[in-house]
């Protein structure tokens, strides 16, 4: 069980009321007349977010009253994450329903969390009684998922570079018996070209980190993760503003092993496979240059407008790469483009897919989980923009407008899987949310989990 779960067998803990504009006084009249004129007395409101710990006569602590949303208002799922972080020490239990008790239990587990290895946190000493109904083993999995995402985003790049993310790989592959093969070297330029000319400007040899688990026989799930573990922009610099944070970009790869992490610990039904493009996009006299062109490992044939649409590149060669064996489920994750973001903002990654009815579920789950998607078109008609003069295409626009959905149609060039799904992500929380701490963020993996985990169960 994750360390914010207490165990059935230990003391109920303190009864925390979840308190809103439509149930307040109801909540308050359970309460004995020295409550009542004590919430008064400290001015109490029941409005999202506001905290009274209620006093024993003996001095120790009778309750916790709890602002939430009233319902019919925007309601923050995740609310009661924020308990985690401001409750003295000790086990608490939810004495009446919030508006979904097993997200605020996992925002409890997923708000705890705090990036330590370089500066080391005090860990919230507040606990949950999983209430009843809920599954504490599955949000253990889920808050594990989400840990092991955001350790890997958070960390710089100096520490975090293809070799530690195949480190990272193999220890989490090992942990649940899966087989992880790394091709790399000549090897890598003759089968993964595009995967090799997006890392051959670095020291840090590039590689496809090849992860399978499973048995055959079942339905084959193939996630691919977006591996750039620091993304210069290549020769094609970014401004120093664009790169601060680029040691995220390879949240896709953070989220896919996340993932990966919820749906083996679960033992999903399925023959999961794992595919990372771990690069690092840098500058060097062996850099690929704009103008180059290259023929990927589908035998398209790429020119490079732009060496900082390198994510593309990578995912290209690994999608051709899971496509062949044609499996049931292709999802990948990325920090693909900087259009994503303008479209949707950082807390709504973009989803792409031609299957409408998996579209619909995905979004459905996303709501459910409070791990929104939304969807934007592959728009067909604007394939036309990548075209090349020279070559069957190029990675970037001409333009530049509707950059994510450009995107998109260059990924899917290399995928004939009727059921593939592409999220651009952020893979970043700017500013601390209730169970979103600032820093990394693993986003879709929960939404996709709920879905993998209905169908494969
Ligand atoms: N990793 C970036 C995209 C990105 C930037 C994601 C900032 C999230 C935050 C990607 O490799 C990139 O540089 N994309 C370019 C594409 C362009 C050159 C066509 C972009 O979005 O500007
Ligand atoms: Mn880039
Ligand atoms: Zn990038």
């Amino acid at each position: 069980m994750h360390p914010q779960f207490a165990a059935a067998t230990e003391a109920r803990g303190t009864p925390i009321w979840f308190v809103h504009a439509g149930n307040a006084d109801e909540v308050l009249q359970a309460f004995g007349d020295r409550e009542r004129a004590f919430a008064a007395a400290a001015g109490f409101e029941a409005k999202p977010g506001k905290l009274l710990l209620l006093p024993k006569l003996d001095g120790g602590l009778a309750g916790v009253l709890f602002g939430i949303e009233k319902p019919g208002d925007l309601i923050d799922l995740f609310r009661p994450g924020q308990l985690v972080n401001t409750l003295p020490a000790g086990i608490y239990r939810f004495a009446n329903a919030p508006h979904d008790a097993r997200l605020a239990a996992l925002a409890f587990a997923i708000g705890a969390y705090k990036f330590t290895r370089y500066r080391k946190g005090k860990p919230s000493k507040v606990r949950l009684n999983v209430p009843d109904g809920v599954d504490g083993e599955d949000l253990s999995r889920i808050a594990e998922g989400v840990a092991l995402a955001r350790d890997l985003i958070n960390t710089p790049s100096n520490d975090m570079g293809p070799d530690e993310l195949e480190a990272a790989a193999r220890t989490l592959g090992d942990a649940h018996g899966a087989k992880v093969e790394v091709t790399s070297g000549e090897k890598l330029a003759k089968d993964f070209p595009l995967i090799h000319a997006v890392g051959m400007g670095s020291p840090r040899a590039p590689r496809l980190i090849d992860i399978t688990w499973g048995n055959d026989t079942d339905p084959k799930v193939t996630l691919v993760g977006k591996g750039v573990c620091f993304d210069t922009g290549g020769l094609d610099i970014k401004p120093s503003s664009g790169m601060l944070n680029m040691k995220k970009d390879m949240g896709g790869a953070a989220t896919s092993l996340g993932l990966a992490h919820m749906i083996m610990s679960r033992k999903l039904k399925v023959r999961l496979r794992v595919l990372i493009p771990a690069v690092e996009n840098s500058t060097s006299g062996t850099s690929f240059r704009p103008r180059d062109i290259f023929t990927s490992r589908k035998g398209i044939t790429v020119e490079i407008g732009n060496t900082d649409a390198e994510g593309r590149l990578v995912l290209a060669d690994a999608l051709s790469l899971a496509d062949e064996e044609k499996p049931d489920f292709i999802v990948n994750f990325a920090t693909l483009t900087g259009a994503a973001r303008v479209a949707l903002g950082p807390d709504l990654p973009a989803m792409f897919t031609d299957d409408d009815a998996l579209a619909a579920d995905v979004a459905k789950a996303g709501l459910a989980e409070n791990d929104p998607v939304w969807r934007l078109p592959l728009w067909m008609p604007y394939e036309a923009l990548l075209d090349s003069k020279v070559s069957d295409t190029n990675n970037v626009s001409t333009g530049g407008l509707g950059g994510a959905i450009t995107a998109a149609l260059f990924l899917k060039k290399f995928v004939t899987a009727p059921s593939w799904m592409h999220f651009d992500i952020f893979a970043w929380t700017a500013s601390s949310k209730p169970g979103r701490p600032e820093g990394g963020e693993c986003q879709t993996a929960r939404a996709l989990y709920a879905l993998l985990s209905e169908r494969y169960s």
